[in-house]
């Protein structure tokens, strides 16, 4: 692989796959052909970050805010995941590919709800990648989540106040037992979280491009990964070594 160095990898890549609806736009095409389009690249990067040997891969999906998202689209989209999936099974199957979400997944449809099922566990025993999405996913949501939890477990005496520490935070988020992602994607010329991974990513590299989603393939992938590796990381400290 050109220029990138297998010692320097990020364990875990995160993504926000924006631009969809004006890659359509541009193509005078509706919006749903942009999120079929975008489909393509989820397949074109999942396939990439297995070959680079990228161990977890996290996509934001559907926000919880894309609730707010025309019935149709929000339709079409769902109609569309569920297709991604079931098209994909053996794909991950065959590559070792581990699938799992994070998000509200009760607010789904139950078809949807019954196919992500199905996919995470038929992939169950699969070590070789994990491929999370984000769906119905907000990091507010997730933390309000995570501090009921714990509320829950200090009300019944499992926890006394004074225990609760970053850690046990970030194992009662959705993400509980997942590295910090130490490389953020986000695609389409738009600089913000949207309401992502904000706690995970305290650390991480960011890298913006203007690429909308549905053009984002392998090449680009290979180049901000090599930017990547040329950061230096220095957590707060100083970088002497
Ligand atoms: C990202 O593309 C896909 C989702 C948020 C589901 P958009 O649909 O946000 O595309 P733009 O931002 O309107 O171009
Ligand atoms: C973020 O994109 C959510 C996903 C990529 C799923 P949006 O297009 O929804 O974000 P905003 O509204 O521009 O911040
Ligand atoms: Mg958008």
């Amino acid at each position: 692989m050109p220029n990138i160095d297998p010692q320097n990898l990020p364990k875990h890549v995160a993504i926000i796959m924006d631009g969809n609806g004006r890659w359509a736009k541009k193509k005078v095409m509706n919006r749903i052909r942009g999120h079929e389009e975008g489909a393509g690249s989820v397949r074109n990067i999942v396939k990439a970050s297995r070959e680079i040997g990228i161990h977890w891969l996290t996509l934001y999906a559907f926000s919880e805010e894309n609730w707010k998202r025309p019935k149709y689209e929000v339709e079409a989209l769902m109609k569309l995941l569920s297709r991604f999936l079931k098209g994909e099974l053996d794909e991950m199957l065959n590559n070792g590919i581990r699938f799992q979400t994070i998000g509200r997944i009760d607010k789904l449809p139950k078809y949807v709800q019954d196919r992500v099922q199905k996919t995470v566990e038929k992939t169950s025993r699969n070590k070789d990648m994990v491929l999370t999405l984000a769906l119905s996913y907000g990091s507010r949501q997730e933390v309000s989540d995570a501090i009921q939890k714990i509320a829950k477990r200090v009300e019944s005496g499992d926890l006394t106040s004074e225990k609760i520490t970053e850690q046990i935070i970030s194992d009662s988020l959705y993400t509980g037992g997942m590295p910090d992602p130490d490389l953020l994607i986000r695609t389409s010329a738009e600089y913000r979280l949207s309401n992502f991974l904000l706690w995970q990513m305290a650390y991480t590299e960011f890298y913006f491009t203007p690429t909308l989603w549905p053009e984002f393939r392998k090449d680009e992938y290979l180049e901000a990964i090599e930017e990547y590796q040329k950061r230096e990381r220095r957590f707060g400290a100083t970088g002497e070594k």
